[in-house]
């Protein structure tokens, strides 16, 4: 049997599952839901992959989020007022680290990584987030590995990185840019760097999503929930999980007109085996 949905992009390895972690993973099962869980640092990428090690359906994605690569504060607003503030200490990118951890099969991508300047940090900063993002790309393409991309309030300085890698890594580079919201010139250039682009609940209650929704391929697009966060109409305010990412889908196909095509939602589980090399 395969999957009905995929989540691409989801933290049932959060702290904010602790006390459910497994009625969460049975009810994304019992509703077609295959689930890709992504680490943000150490800790949380092992447990991605411990998850991942014991459940069927569920794979796990390991690196480092540009906002624990600096000390910083995270609060409610930024979080959309879902998520729990959080302060992180800044960590640094071990490629040792990450390499044992990706002999796991369960491993299917390196992130999330990229550059966040939502909090414009000063220049030595922004170095830093750029640092440890050159890191992860060399090493998903020393493991042929896809990335996750995590880009906030920085696409072109990201392109920037990415087309340099492209000209000599070529096919191998590739990846997703998961949550998409950069403004449709942005979107093409990925697309044009061979990335997919994957959305969020945000499409269910935001209209600034429509046109790149629509502009993206059908089979370079994907679906996923970013839970805890963003949870999706009808869920909009309360935790998420990866049995919504159905809410994400049936949104991504009503506004490209597929709605009644099964053909679409099983394009939207095959994009994501392809680039993850996933087999159900
Ligand atoms: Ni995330």
């Amino acid at each position: 049997m395969k999957p009905t949905y995929i989540d691409i992009h989801t933290h049932v390895n959060f702290s904010a599952f602790d006390n459910d972690r497994e009625e969460v993973l049975r009810r994304a099962y019992e509703s077609g839901v295959a689930i890709i869980n992504v680490g943000t640092k150490e800790v949380t990428s092992q447990k991605a992959v411990e998850i991942a090690e014991s459940h069927d359906w569920v794979y796990a994605i390991i690196g480092l989020h540009p906002v624990h690569v600096n000390p910083s504060h995270h609060d409610e607003e930024e979080l959309g007022g879902e998520g729990k503030p959080f302060t992180s200490k800044g960590e640094d990118f071990n490629p040792e680290f990450y390499r044992a951890l990706a002999q796991s099969k369960k491993v299917v991508g390196i992130g999330e990584c990229g550059l966040d300047f939502y909090h414009m940090p000063d220049e030595a900063g922004r170095i830093r987030q750029e640092v440890m993002f050159k890191k992860q790309i060399e090493l998903a393409l020393e493991l042929d590995l896809p990335l996750m991309l995590h880009v906030r309030n920085a696409y072109d300085e990201a392109l920037v990185i990415l087309r340099e890698y492209k000209k000599t890594a070529g096919d191998k580079l590739r990846g997703d840019a998961h949550f998409f919201a950069g403004n449709t010139t942005q979107a093409q250039a990925f697309l044009d760097l061979g990335f997919y682009l994957s959305f969020t609940g945000v499409v269910t209650f935001a209209k600034q999503y429509k046109e790149l929704v629509e502009m993206t391929p059908n089979n370079r697009i994907m679906s996923e929930t970013d839970s805890p966060y963003v949870a999706p109409v009808p869920n909009r305010g309360k935790r998420n999980e990866p049995a919504f990412v159905r809410d994400v889908a049936l949104k991504i196909a009503e506004i490209k007109g597929e709605s009644t095509s099964v053909d679409f939602y099983k394009q939207l589980v095959s994009n994501a085996e392809k680039l993850f090399g996933l087999s159900f």
